[in-house]
């Protein structure tokens, strides 16, 4: 903490000192308050606008800053600099949460963790916003305000209603992969520190000659795979609201510094195309076997923000920061997640959220023409705010930053283009045919659990049909442990 707010006179906000900090001033001892009393006019006014508005999915979390390291020579996929060398190392901040809860939500609840990283690179920051989970409920950006909308409060009931949540996933075969993550054991991970990362989507990596590779990414934990029950969760989430943060910061403050191993899966271009099912599909993995996991780096963390606000409530992470040598996928998740995240920026932190201390490059400048707006640090002083100038001022390179991706068709709303083994339900039943028996039950238990307060039949038999598309006995044991519980 700085001196300055240990030791000296209390002041203003314009830094004038303050006499009394107990006292109103009010006409006579027993009189009503004086508007001439400014310094409680600043405080109750300065309080009332402490709030910004919260992030409208992920809005409970908690960061902290950590070092990146290489540790495979990966130059002949990528030309990003922070990546160009074995040893090199780059500062990260990584900001963990939950998706449904508001801020103040508890942190044991059965709900995808978010994983987002922002890499302070010496060309610009790169923020990889991933979860801990490798597939996605939904596959066209065009669903996303809905499917929250299911998540979040009921606008009449004001409380999550099953019947919302159940409705739109069994409307919506295509979650039926990651629902089966959610409900199985990792869907309530015991701490941040105890679970795995991704970056789910399929992203571009371009090397020096202009050869691309899509690229998935895979973070895995060094301090092994920790899950609560739902018996344990409900408990923990009562007693102690604040768990997976609390455990984050107090880890860190230990010296006992979380580690993640880094690992990506790289597919040749050319191969796309061919590939059994799109490989663009945020619902589905790569199978190890067809794409095997490289390690390439190792993320540690090991500083805790000073202040929470600041570092955490205002740090802004987009799918849009990339850096030269990384670019997009066509995952058309992806490509509306590129909208989506500077424009809520804009609105939640304002038009300069990317000068804040947290969110700007470390290791570099930004140098760009954007000037002024609410909250402006003036930092450009005197120098010309348009390009081409004559005045020495930034210009651009001239080098593409990734490969251009190959199209052709017409515009319209098109479904993505058929592979031979597109389906929503395979890897949902490979998933669960992986799970050893005693995961299965409580798969089962709390499917049952939350369906079973479905209050329509139709709703449910449509989600019970996805299951048994998925596999047959999956299905078949839902449906009878929802009865159960439905009597
Ligand atoms: C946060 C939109 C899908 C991971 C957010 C925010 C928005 C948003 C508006 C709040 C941003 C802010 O206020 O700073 C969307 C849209 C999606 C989508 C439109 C789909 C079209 C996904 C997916 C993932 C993801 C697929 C993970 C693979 C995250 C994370 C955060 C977040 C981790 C929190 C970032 C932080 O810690 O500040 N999303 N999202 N989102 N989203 Fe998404």
């Amino acid at each position: 903490m700085t001196d300055q707010f240990t030791a000296g006179p209390l002041t203003t906000e314009a830094g004038a000192p303050v006499a009394d900090n107990q006292n109103s001033q009010t006409a006579g001892a027993g009189g009503p308050v004086l508007i001439q009393d400014q310094l409680l006019i600043e405080k109750l006014a300065h309080f009332n606008r402490e709030r910004i508005p919260e992030r409208v999915v992920h809005a409970r979390g908690a960061g902290a800053y950590g070092t990146f390291t290489v540790t495979a020579d990966v130059t002949r996929y990528t030309r990003a600099k922070f990546l160009s060398g074995i040893g090199k190392e780059t500062e990260v901040f990584l900001r963990f949460s939950t998706v449904a809860g508001s801020l103040g939500a508890a942190d044991a609840v059965r709900d995808p963790r978010g994983f987002a990283v922002k890499f302070y690179t010496e060309e610009g920051n790169y923020d990889l916003v991933g979860n801990n989970t490798p597939v996605f409920f939904i596959k066209d950006p065009l669903k996303f305000p809905d499917f929250i909308h299911t998540q979040k409060r009921d606008p009449y009931t004001g409380s999550q209603e099953p019947d919302n949540v159940w409705d739109f996933w069994s409307l919506s075969p295509e979650s039926t992969h990651q629902v089966t993550w959610l409900f199985g054991d990792r869907g309530i991970p015991a701490s941040y520190r105890h679970m795995d990362g991704f970056g789910s989507h399929t992203f571009q990596w371009t090397n020096a000659e202009g050869e691309a590779f899509w690229v998935k990414y895979h973070f895995k934990t060094e301090q092994g795979i920790r899950n609560l029950t739902q018996a344990e969760a409900d408990a923990l989430a009562g007693k102690d609201p604040d768990s997976h943060q609390r455990d984050l910061r107090e880890a860190i403050e230990r010296g006992e510094y979380p580690v993640w191993t880094v690992q990506v899966q790289l597919m040749p271009v050319a191969e796309a195309a061919g590939y059994r099912f799109n490989p663009f599909d945020l619902t589905k993995v790569w199978p190890n076997e067809d794409y095997p996991r490289i390690t390439i780096g190792r993320l540690e963390l090991n500083r805790n923000p000073e202040n929470i606000f600041a570092e955490v409530e205002q740090s802004v992470f987009s799918p849009h920061h990339l850096v030269p040598g990384i670019g997009p996928s066509p995952d058309k998740m992806l490509q509306g997640r590129l909208f989506a995240y500077g424009d809520a920026h804009r609105y939640r932190v304002g038009v300069n959220a990317d000068q804040l201390p947290v969110n700007r490059p470390h290791a570099t400048e930004a140098r760009s023409h954007g000037r002024d707006g609410l909250l402006y640090d003036g930092r450009h002083r005197g120098a010309k705010n348009y390009e081409p100038n004559s005045f020495g001022g930034p210009f651009q390179t001239g080098a593409a930053l990734w490969t251009g991706t190959e199209v052709g068709g017409v515009t319209g709303t098109h479904a993505a283009p058929a592979h031979a083994e597109d389906d929503d339900f395979v890897q949902a039943g490979m998933l669960y045919r992986l799970m050893p028996e005693e995961e299965k039950e409580r798969l089962i238990e709390n499917l049952a659990g939350s369906l079973s307060q479905v209050s329509r039949e139709d709703i449910i038999d449509r989600a019970i049909a996805n299951f048994r598309r998925a596999d047959e006995n999956y299905g078949k044991r839902l449906e009878a442990a929802v009865q159960a519980l439905r009597g």
